[in-house]
């Protein structure tokens, strides 16, 4: 286990009232820091920025700039498209953005010679001819609460966090609600889970509450297992103390006395600063016994994963933390009933947990005007494809795919045209151009054959062979298969096999009624939520795109080039097999 020391010069807060002067203090040197008289350079540094040199330009800043300016290290913005990027703030001036960037642009970015590099203005005002960066189409189109720091505080520093308001909400749990009132805002709110499957919090938490075992835990799930998801790493790296906050306001509103962060192994930079968060938290107070004086005790652990999509499962989330091979079981009892050592757990995704602290601040009734009727807030994003801006955003519930891909996204890259796009990670089906019109929210996009999921979105151009897209689903849902039941265990690496046949030109138009055959089977058949969903990505592809299927088994042609079979012969015709 990596150990992540605390601040030292943090002090030891004792009573509600030294919390509120040290944030005071906090927001304090957070204002004299942007009207004080040093220039100020932000370098957003996340995984995604550190593979294109976001370190060797924050290196060669700290090399230009020695003491003469202040040197932050903050996360991304969600805004891979210009990474690496600076932000230039001199006296008297707003903070300006510039990227994408090299290290060579650093020294005219910063003498002010490079404009042309400059994205927009951190503010509401044009400053220069550079616009506000938030009517950049990427920015303009988002409705960011959980991202509000993203990109802006130094993830490392609590005081930062504290002085743009987090705890306030913990705070207001601690000594001004009581466990029913706290629940009933997030009942309210209508939050419902982030994790996919979109279970309202506030029911689940009062389950929890109610749960008559002790001791009862909290356990966040950070496991983001899906190959295309990114939005909880994104979370961890750019504002650890919001989800940190989450899961300890969870706690007290359900009774558990101890919480949990499950991350998954992959985000070594999301872990670091998560550790971090948790050890300043303890440090000041936040987290341990009688904090702040209020006579309550949390105690919190990190957890990692060690890259099992299947350890996302809650149930098999929770044998991970407990150390045991994770593997789903069956239900019920519930993971509220009877979880972490079979006592109560309260389990939610980061995304819904790092909601809890603004609605506890601004009342469940405030988020619930948010989104749409039935899906209520804001909602990551995250894109994967040839689109011309890549990246996490944050959007009220309810916008169209149309708007998503093509004003935030900015549509698709020079050469490169629509076919469609994969929802719901691995576990739902595709959408066409026929269904862009449709608003995201929980229920929209089930409706015809697609998913909100996790809000990952893999668009797919005309290059990209359906069968194959099709066999890589299957594949890795089968790959991930934990083994524990036979239908998801057999059917899958079946499914995969006639894939193959009709990738290498022996398909049949039989093959095509046999996935359904055995899909049926693997759906209605599997233990947990892995099986049950395994197959119709597989089938989405064969509803919306049965010709190429076809193109496949009765011409021995893939359309694409992809497959085995060549893309103008027909293959070789086969001994009997
Ligand atoms: C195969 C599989 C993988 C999953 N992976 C995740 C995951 O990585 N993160 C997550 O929050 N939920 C994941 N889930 C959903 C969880 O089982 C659970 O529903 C969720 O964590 C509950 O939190 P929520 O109500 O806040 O969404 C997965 C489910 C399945 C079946
Ligand atoms: S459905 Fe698959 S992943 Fe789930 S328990 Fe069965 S074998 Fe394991």
């Amino acid at each position: 286990m990596v150990h992540v020391a605390p601040s030292s010069h943090l002090p030891r807060l004792t009573s509600k009232d030294e919390f509120l002067a040290f944030a005071d203090q906090a927001t304090q040197r957070w204002d004299e820091l942007w009207a004080g008289d040093k220039v100020v350079v932000s370098v957003g540094v996340g995984s995604s920025s550190i593979a294109k040199g976001a370190l060797d330009v924050l290196a060669r800043c700290r090399q230009e700039l020695g003491n003469s300016a202040v040197v932050r290290e903050v996360s991304g913005n969600g805004a891979f498209w210009m990474e690496p990027w600076i932000e230039v703030k001199h006296p008297g001036a707003p903070p300006v953005v510039y990227g994408p960037l090299s290290t060579n642009d650093v020294p005219g970015v910063l003498t002010g010679a490079r404009q042309d590099l400059a994205v927009g203005v951190r503010g509401d005002t044009a400053h220069n001819g550079i616009p506000p960066l938030n009517e950049h189409p990427f920015f303009k189109g988002q409705h960011q609460l959980l991202l509000r720091n993203s990109g802006v505080i130094e993830p490392d520093s609590i005081e930062d966090a504290i002085a743009r308001g987090a705890y306030r909400g913990y705070f207001k749990v601690l000594f001004e609600m009581s466990q029913e009132e706290a629940i009933a805002e997030v009942t309210t709110a209508q939050v419902r889970g982030r994790g996919g499957g979109g279970f309202p919090a506030g029911v689940k938490w009062e389950s929890g509450r109610k749960a008559r075992a002790t001791p009862k835990f909290v356990a966040c799930n950070s496991h983001e297992g899906e190959p295309n998801v990114y939005k909880d790493r994104h979370l961890h790296e750019s504002d650890p103390h919001r989800i940190l906050e989450g899961i300890l306001i969870a706690c007290i509103a359900c009774g558990a006395e101890r919480g949990y962060n499950y991350i998954g192994g992959e985000y070594p930079l999301g872990i670091r600063r998560f550790r971090k968060a948790v050890a300043d938290a303890e440090r000041l107070g936040l987290i341990g016994k009688n904090i702040l004086g209020s006579g309550k005790n949390v105690a919190f652990r990190v957890r990692t994963g060690g890259g099992a999509y299947i350890c996302g499962e809650a149930s098999a989330m929770m044998y991970s933390v407990m150390g045991v091979r994770g593997q789903p079981r069956t239900k019920p009892p519930r993971s509220v009933e009877e979880g972490l050592w079979k006592r109560p757990t309260v389990a939610n995704n980061t995304e819904t947990l790092a909601n809890v602290p603004d609605i506890i601040v601004n009342g469940g009734e405030w988020y619930a005007k948010l989104g749409t009727e039935n899906s209520k807030g804001t909602k990551l994003m995250t894109n994967q494809g040839p689109m011309n801006r890549m990246g996490v955003v944050e959007v009220e519930m309810g916008m169209t795919l149309n708007s998503l891909f093509n004003d935030i996204f900015g549509g698709m890259r020079e050469g490169y045209t629509f076919k469609g796009v994969q929802t719901g990670g691995v576990s739902a089906g595709p959408l066409t151009k026929d269904h862009l019109d449709i608003p995201v929210d929980f229920d929209s996009l089930g409706d015809v054959g697609g998913m909100l999921g996790s809000g990952g979105w893999v668009i797919f151009d005309e290059s990209v062979c359906v069968v194959d897209f099709a066999r890589y689903l299957t594949a890795f849902n089968r790959y991930e298969s934990c083994s524990k039941c036979v239908p998801c265990r057999l059917g899958n690496p079946a499914l995969v096999e006639i894939l193959d046949r009709i990738r290498f030109g022996r398909g049949t138009l039989d093959d095509l009624a046999l996935i359904k055959r055995t899909s049926k089977h693997v759906i209605e058949l599997s233990l947990c939520g892995l099986g049950q969903v395994a197959p119709v990505p597989l089938l989405g592809m064969i509803e919306h795109y049965e010709e190429e299927f076809r193109r496949h088994i009765v011409d021995h042609v893939c359309p694409t080039g992809t497959c085995p079979i060549s893309a103008t012969e027909p293959a070789p015709a086969l001994a009997a097999d």
